[in-house]
């Protein structure tokens, strides 16, 4: 298959002007794109810890693994608890002591050294042109060799960087590109993902071009009548001048503005757009600039930015306000990986995941603890998410033995100058991140650094405020480290909030990090108590949604400061999304190796947090969301405690017809200000129903659980039905099995098998238990609480797809898809 070559232009774009029209020699005109980017997508071989040196040209990659790029090595598993095996006291989590911890970074074989190999012709370069190799994050510790010479390295994984590789390539010729990665045991407290797991591209550009990640669009005023677009940049050539365009979300040119050269060849221009619309996560309106650059009147660069007019202010006493209004961020915490996906970047991954978050009512996502990719802020631009981008987890004093502090001092700068200079153009970014729980909290040196880091972002961006995530709160509040930083970030600590807010002169306190309760999807366990780090001997945790962890608490907490303290600015839970890695509590039990911190599990299903959240933050639909399931055989007569998760104040449960009395949501206890909960229901076969009332007590809504007989067959829901033909786009397809009536099978394990034929392939699975080692890509698993996910992913031809869904005594499960042509 061919390299995707794009120009990161709009089709419109594209069509009106990115093209410079050449004579060619028999008189025919030829249009010549200016600036071309190549993905370098398909065609790598792939090997794992060989003792061989691969860089050179002429070695023998023929019987490595083909592989397309993005690439994650290690989630093709199997899990194993030697993978990575810790004997740590994990500090963070208040322990003193060392003990093994086995699925601390997701026991999948990350750990080691990786080959990529590509060879590629540039037909779009000449000797003359600029060539840069722009890699979006490589993990980690990348080699960069070009027809067998070491042109380029870095260190972090997450990390940003290019290599001008203009004097390296040979035109009209194969070119052997090598890279290797290695991943050191000890390095990550989390899975990391193996390999090229973000895009590796070429931008051939003319020597007379724009920098690169030199342009800067800032909205410094915003009127009802006109706003200001800021525009800067920098050129390489002489005699430059550059002309932007700006167009509306429609395509339509609305301003144009041409500049000479400044200082330096840079540019600075002010734009009016007459009534702007304004960005915000509910109207998540994007323009476009094209910055083109001429050398005289011949047209050498062009390049597209897309942004968004948005006003951020954060105010002593007022908090943050967006477009002048006052918003709270009800955001989440995501890590990286995209479960059975790995850290594998994925669209169609993130879209979906965007597109649960929506259902949420969620306004903000905080990437924890690492850079953010760029598919992920394109989707928080067009969808509507405000986004708190961080950048490390350690600074100069470790966390875990191999972690970033290796590299601070030779590389925080660098790597925050490349975050920034790459996504400052998102209007989704609020926020920056210089690191999180830093053990740097302490210390002279800790706040020197913390003052450098935001420094830097300062003057990479002066348009946006700085934060770290504090866990040492008392030591900053005393240090001064707090109350240098433009925003205080809390991480859990509810109990100093108030404190917190007194000494620290900013005026109001962010959640950055919060909650940190733990559930698995559809177990409950009884009684029903709010506990600290329980442990069950099938290493799952109750979902009734009381249990935490030593360091953090119940999001009801949580929940009081949001609403009673005008001064805390809003929340980021931890987690969204399960993610693989860190399964505290049974971080010393194998076979756990995910978390169980997620509002959703890691294939994405929401658990009955999830409806917690969604009664409280999504304020345009309904929600009425009733626990446990009721398929609780040998627990008849027995206590088991009814909840209901609603944006109603009141409602009334029936169990087989009979009232167990009317609910209100009352101050006696956070739970039951939030919660509405029957703690006395006993079990008994059949239906229960509940009746929720509106602030008048009319009944206006109901639902209703019942208890489910044998699984009997399977019901298959896709996320999408309609692919594209692009090789990568995935339909996400819940499967469920339910009784001869189809109620749904809350407790079901039955082992599936999927078959997929037609224009598609079978991708992987997931049913979000902590505990499998089933291996996502092989073609069998478990149901897990009666349900998991299957990804079908596009080939790159057009058609019909099919997913076949099969269990022993179960009657199958099919569902058709189809691919499109892009
Ligand atoms: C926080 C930390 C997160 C995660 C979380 C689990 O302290 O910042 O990365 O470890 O605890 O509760």
């Amino acid at each position: 298959m061919k390299d995707n070559i794009t120009t990161k232009l709009q089709v419109f774009t594209l069509l009106c002007f990115s093209v410079l029209l050449l004579q060619g020699c028999s008189g025919t005109t030829k249009p010549v794109a200016v600036r071309q980017t190549i993905v370098l997508k398909d065609g790598w071989k792939f090997a794992k810890d060989i003792d061989e040196d691969a860089s050179a040209t002429g070695f023998n990659d023929g019987e490595w693994q083909a592989v397309s790029v993005p690439h994650d090595w290690a989630i093709y598993g199997p899990f194993d608890k030697k993978w990575d095996m810790q004997k740590v006291a994990i500090i963070q989590n208040g322990e003193t002591e060392a003990s093994e911890k086995t699925g601390r970074t997701g026991a999948l074989p990350h750990i080691g050294t990786g080959w990529y190999r590509k060879t590629f012709t540039l037909p779009e370069f000449e000797a003359g042109k600029k060539a840069l190799l722009i890699f979006e994050g490589a993990m980690s510790e990348p080699q960069v060799y070009l027809n067998g010479k070491k042109v380029g390295q870095w260190a972090y994984g997450y990390a940003y960087f290019y290599i001008d590789i203009s004097k390296d390539i040979i035109a009209g010729q194969p070119n052997t590109l090598a890279v290797k990665l290695t991943n050191k045991e000890y390095s990550s407290r989390w899975y990391p993902g193996a390999g090229l797991y973000r895009n590796v591209s070429i931008v051939v550009k003319n020597p007379e071009s724009i920098n690169q990640w030199t342009t800067f669009i800032t909205t410094p005023s915003i009127t009802t009548a006109s706003a200001t677009v800021n525009i800067k940049t920098a050129a390489t050539g002489t005699d430059v001048h550059l002309v932007t365009k700006i167009f509306d979300a429609k395509g339509k040119l609305i301003a144009t503005q041409k500049s000479s050269a400044g200082t330096n060849n840079t540019f600075e221009q002010n734009i009016a757009v007459p009534n702007p619309n304004l960005w915000s996560p509910e109207t998540p309106y994007l323009y476009t600039a094209v910055n083109q650059l001429y050398a005289r009147d011949v047209l050498k660069d062009e390049e597209t930015t897309r942004f968004g007019i948005r006003e951020i202010k954060y105010e002593a006493n007022k908090g943050f306000s967006l477009n002048g209004k006052i918003t709270k961020f009800k955001g989440v915490c995501l890590h990286h990986d995209l479960g059975p996906l790995g850290a594998a970047v994925n669209k169609a991954a993130l879209r979906r995941q965007l597109t649960i978050l929506k259902d949420l009512g969620c306004n903000a996502i905080r990437s924890s603890h690492n850079m953010p990719s760029i598919e992920q802020l394109e989707l928080a631009d067009e969808m509507g998410f405000m986004f708190l981008a961080e950048s490390f987890d350690e600074w100069a004093k470790p966390k875990v033995e191999n972690g970033y502090h290796r590299f601070f001092e030779e590389y925080a700068e660098k790597d925050i100058v490349n975050l920034v200079r790459v996504t400052r153009n998102h209007p989704s970014i609020v926020m920056w991140s210089s690191g999180n729980e830093v053990p740097d909290q302490y210390g002279a040196e800790g706040l020197t650094r913390a003052k450098f880091l935001q420094d830097i972002f300062h003057r990479e961006d002066p348009t946006r405020p700085v934060t770290v995530g504090m866990d040492q709160v008392k030591q900053t509040m005393q240090s001064g480290f707090g109350a240098l930083l433009d925003i205080p970030g809390l991480n859990y600590r509810v109990h100093l909030y108030e404190d917190a807010y007194k000494a620290f002169p900013q005026g109001f306190i962010l959640g950055s990090e919060t909650a940190s309760t733990v559930s698995s999807r559809g177990i409950y366990k009884f009684p029903v108590v709010q506990e600290k780090e329980k442990q069950y001997d099938d290493l799952q945790c109750s979902s009734y949604d009381l249990e935490a962890c030593s360091w953090s608490n119940v999001p009801d907490e949580d929940f009081v400061l949001q609403d009673d303290k005008p001064w805390v600015i809003g929340e980021f839970v931890w987690t969204g999304f399960d993610y693989l890695g860190e399964p505290t509590p049974y971080d010393e039990k194998w076979p756990s190796r995910s978390s169980y911190f997620g509002m959703a599990d890691l294939a994405g299903i929401p658990k009955d947090r999830f409806y917690l959240y969604r009664s409280r933050w999504n304020t345009k639909d309904e929600t009425l969301h009733v626990l446990p399931h009721w398929n609780w055989e040998g627990r008849e007569g027995q206590t088991t405690p009814v909840f209901v998760y609603a944006n109603y104040d009141s409602a009334e449960l029936f169990i087989n017809g009979k009232s167990m009395g009317i609910q209100h949501k009352n101050n006696a206890t956070p739970q039951n200000r939030y919660r509405l909960m029957w703690m006395d229901a006993k079990y008994e076969p059949g239906t229960i129903k509940v009746v929720a009332f509106d602030k008048n007590g009319k009944a206006v809504a109901e639902k209703e659980i019942k208890t489910a007989g044998k699984p009997h067959h399977l019901v298959l829901t896709p996320d999408r039905k309609t692919l594209a033909a692009n090789g990568e786009d995935l339909s996400f397809v819940t499967v469920s099995v339910v009784d001869k009536d189809g109620i749904p099978c809350p407790t079901a394990t039955n082992q599936l098998s999927f078959k997929v034929t037609g224009a598609g392939t079978y991708r992987a699975a997931c049913n979000g238990d902590a505990t499998s080692t089933e291996i996502f890509h092989d073609t069998t698993m478990k149901l897990f609480s009666g349900k998991l996910v299957v990804l079908v992913q596009s080939t790159d031809k057009a058609g019909d797809i099919e997913l076949e869904v099969t269990g022993d005594g179960l009657q199958k499960g099919t569902i058709k898809l189809s691919a499109k042509a892009l």
